[in-house]
């Protein structure tokens, strides 16, 4: 199974810019060398276009840059939904917006196999928006209402296939919206928040989520953003929040996603490279893909980021 980089410069999916700068970042910090030690084939197709713009619009008029989130929506599910086919996709964003394009296309992928699709959401926040709930107008607070199916959306491709909330795993929220604590809440998502991991290490809940996704045959998407990991560490994100996981729990998610042999596909997102010290945002998420493509914790790179 290959590995294949799909750049995703998606930056319109919230008002602070340089997000259009991650694919090239990832490339930068060596993520095709970086598996391909592991021993995987890696093909880097390049960075997929947005579709043609079209006037949309819709009800709410904070939203920002719909029409550009529309065309990113259409061409990345096709991208997605052709990639998956052939080996292991890996999306290099870009702003979470992306994810209503990949895990749409992905899910498409799954339903024509017969075989249901699961979500892990490492992730701060719950991007459970619709465009008309939104606030603060940034759709990048909305792919998980779109994936889910819930209404709002009229602007947007139909969804091809819904996926079901319980198939939905969060793990990191600390940053949740009335309007999405009420979402959450309404529906059977797998929602745990920073409170629960601190209770329980975070082993805990993903080894139960895991053990369902195996019992069902499910194909196991994971949507990676940079502020799911704790500021400190991984800076270069426009909407950090404080009490992150720290490295030794990202990675220990990323080498029990890579035990399971569950995963089939893999966003990254949210990486600002504007915003980044010396690299070492970028450094670190290719790290993280590499655990969870195999790399064991004693080889781990000795890296050194002092000027
Ligand atoms: N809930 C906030 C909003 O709707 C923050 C969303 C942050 N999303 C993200 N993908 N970083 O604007
Ligand atoms: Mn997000
Ligand atoms: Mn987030
Ligand atoms: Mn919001």
């Amino acid at each position: 199974q290959p590995c294949l980089l799909l750049g995703a410069p998606v930056d319109s999916g919230k008002r602070t810019r340089g997000c259009l700068m991650g694919p090239a970042a990832y490339r930068v910090a060596g993520i095709a060398a970086a598996l391909e030690s592991l021993g995987r084939p890696v093909r880097d197709l390049g960075d997929v276009a947005p579709a043609p713009l079209r006037p949309a619009t819709c009800g709410n008029p904070v939203v920002h840059a719909l029409p550009e989130t529309v065309a990113w929506t259409e061409a990345l599910s096709a991208a997605a939904r052709d990639a998956i086919a052939q080996g292991f996709p890996i999306f290099l964003g870009g702003d979470h917006a992306l994810s209503l394009g990949t895990v749409s296309g992905v899910a498409a992928h799954a339903a024509a196999l017969g075989r249901p699709q699961f979500v892990l959401w490492l992730d701060a926040h719950a991007d459970m928006h619709t465009p008309e709930t939104t606030a603060s107008g940034h759709l990048h607070g909305t792919p998980v209402a779109y994936l889910t199916g819930r209404p709002g959306f009229d602007a947007f491709p139909p969804l091809p296939a819904p996926i079901p909330e319980a198939h939905v795993c969060y793990l990191g929220l600390r940053s949740v919206d009335p309007a999405e604590r009420r979402a959450l809440a309404a529906a059977p998502f797998d929602a745990q928040d920073m409170r629960a991991i601190d209770e329980t290490g975070i082993a805990v809940p993903l080894r139960a989520f895991l053990a369902r996704v195996a019992a069902a045959n499910g194909l196991l998407h994971v949507s990676l953003d940079v502020d799911f990991l704790d500021p400190a560490i991984a800076p270069a994100v426009g909407t950090t929040v404080p009490g992150g996981a720290t490295f030794r729990e990202a990675h220990l998610v990323m080498e029990m996603l890579h035990d399971s042999g569950l995963v089939t596909s893999l966003d990254l997102v949210e990486l600002n490279p504007f915003l980044d010290e010396r690299g070492r945002t970028a450094s670190l998420m290719v790290d993280l893909t590499a655990s969870l493509l195999g790399r064991t914790v004693f080889d781990r790179p000795t890296r050194s980021f002092a000027a």
